[in-house]
């Protein structure tokens, strides 16, 4: 059994799915079914894949920016404040990092279909340096000539020179980081931008039509009403953009909002029944205006915005990474780049890629990727996806769709928009189950009898 435990993977029948059907959301964990590589092997594993020529999956490029102007209270993804000596060498320090590879077969040999630009905060860059970054990336590495390149960035500090370099060097997508429109709401997180300012803004980033906008609004902030959640959702579809991205907040411990309410100096975030059921009122708005579902957090408005880069992400693309703390995979192997800015700086000035963690893919690592890749879509064809032992999950499938999170008992799985909002907890069932499976060893199934006692457990619970 391996300290397998199915009753975490039932859920409630009988109340609202996407309010209740499980007591917490439980993430998937990127590392899921990889086994660590030794600290003494990691520099030559990375030589031998720079060496090796890519296979031919889709393959994405990410260069993480760590800097910011002020550590969000809700974020977990803060490294470091944006001091200007450390933004001005970056862009630098980046090119000098695809200059170590650009060259090599593990590189150079296959197309490159999104590129990422990723933070922190990389509109934190002035506007020459986000140019020299973008035109290096365009020169360095072989990008598909329909290549997706996003800028992610916020309102605060881009402005109509930064917009203008991108674009000039090349960005076609803009990844705004809204949140909430809420000025109040928005100034107690510590996002100084009004909501006319960054109304203002988006529209004029918008009326450019150079570029895909998409903006990520988060669902459960302290002091997000209902009220202020619709009004949330009329904005957006007023402003139009090419796509949204709706993530329900996690309150990661360490962050200043977890400390801010633990200390009783911030409002609790919504409970997690509240944002099940706002995320539902935001499906289904954005479907009533015209908008498709192209993952579960993910919509697109246009047919210009194809989410390309997250999308391939989940299908476990290779991706190369550049940039302090930026994280990525090659072949078979995961690896974490030094996140610490000073380290990395060090390390790339002395020539060397300073590689901190590296992971090998197992042999259930495609099937893994499939069921996450089909559920992050809301589909899952558990035959194409190569899942093993199809029929020992029947009974799983069966008390899904009772809890009203599949549309049908399978064998390919359609999720409601309950199974979209929980599609976490059924990737790690799934995964927690068929990696055992589909290395050969027996399944931790146990059978219809075992499904049906804890489903009655959970359903009374
Ligand atoms: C890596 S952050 C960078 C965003 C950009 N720097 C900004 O400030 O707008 C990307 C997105 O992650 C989301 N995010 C950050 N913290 C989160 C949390 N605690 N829970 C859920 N989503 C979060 C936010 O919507 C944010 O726009
Ligand atoms: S939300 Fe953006 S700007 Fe704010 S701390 Fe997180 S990454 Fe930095």
């Amino acid at each position: 059994m391996g300290g397998f435990d199915p009753g975490l993977h039932f859920a409630r029948v009988g109340g609202d799915p996407v309010r209740d059907a499980f007591p917490a959301r439980r993430p998937v964990p990127p590392w899921n079914g990889r086994s660590p590589v030794a600290a003494e092997e990691i520099g030559s594993r990375w030589e031998r894949a720079l060496s090796s020529a890519p296979t031919a999956r889709k393959r994405l490029a990410y260069v993480h920016v760590p800097f910011c102007a002020n550590h969000c209270l809700f974020c977990g993804f803060y490294r470091s404040p944006a001091r200007p000596e450390a933004l001005d060498a970056y862009a630098s320090l980046v090119i000098a990092e695809l200059d170590l590879e650009a060259s090599r077969p593990g590189v150079s040999g296959a197309p490159v279909h999104a590129v990422y630009l990723g933070g922190g905060t990389p509109t934190a860059l002035a506007a020459g340096e986000l140019a020299r970054l973008l035109r290096a990336l365009r020169h360095r590495l072989p990008l598909a000539p329909d290549c997706e390149i996003t800028v992610e960035g916020r309102v605060l500090h881009f402005d109509p020179e930064k917009i203008d370099a991108c674009l000039d060097a090349g960005a076609n997508r803009f990844s705004i980081g809204v949140q909430t429109f809420d000025t109040a709401v928005r100034r107690h997180q510590g996002r100084r931008t009004s909501r006319e300012e960054l109304v203002r803004f988006l529209e004029a980033l918008r009326d450019r039509e150079r570029a895909a906008i998409v903006f990520d609004l988060l669902i459960g902030l302290p002091g997000q009403t209902r009220d202020v959640w619709r009004r949330d959702l009329e904005t957006c579809i007023e402003l139009e953009p090419d796509g949204v991205d709706l993530y329900a907040l996690n309150v990661f411990p360490g962050t200043p909002l977890h400390r801010a309410i633990e200390a009783g100096k911030s409002e609790a975030a919504s409970p997690l029944v509240e944002i099940g059921s706002f995320y539902a009122e935001g499906v289904e708005r954005l479907m009533a205006a015209g908008w498709r579902q192209i993952s579960n957090s993910h919509f697109a408005r246009t047919t210009r915005e194809r989410n390309l880069y997250n999308l391939l992400i989940k299908q476990g693309a290779d991706c190369l990474a550049y940039g302090a703390g930026a994280g990525g995979s090659l072949g078979r192997l995961s690896y974490s780049i030094e996140p610490d800015p000073e380290r990395w700086a060090a390390a790339i000035e002395g020539g060397s890629k300073p590689l901190v963690a590296m992971r090998e893919a197992g042999p259930a690592q495609a099937v893994h990727d499939a069921i996450v890749a089909g559920l992050e879509q809301g589909r899952l064809d558990l035959a194409r996806a190569r899942v093993p032992e199809i029929e020992r999950i029947e009974p799983l499938l069966a008390q899904w769709h009772a809890a009203g999170l599949l549309e049908d008992g399978g064998p390919v799985l359609r999720l409601t928009t309950a199974g979209r909002f929980w599609s976490t907890n059924l990737a790690r069932a799934l995964a927690d189950f068929l990696a055992p499976a589909a290395t050969g060893a027996s399944s931790p199934l146990r059978g219809a009898q075992a499904f049906s006692s804890l489903a009655t457990q959970r359903t009374s619970a």
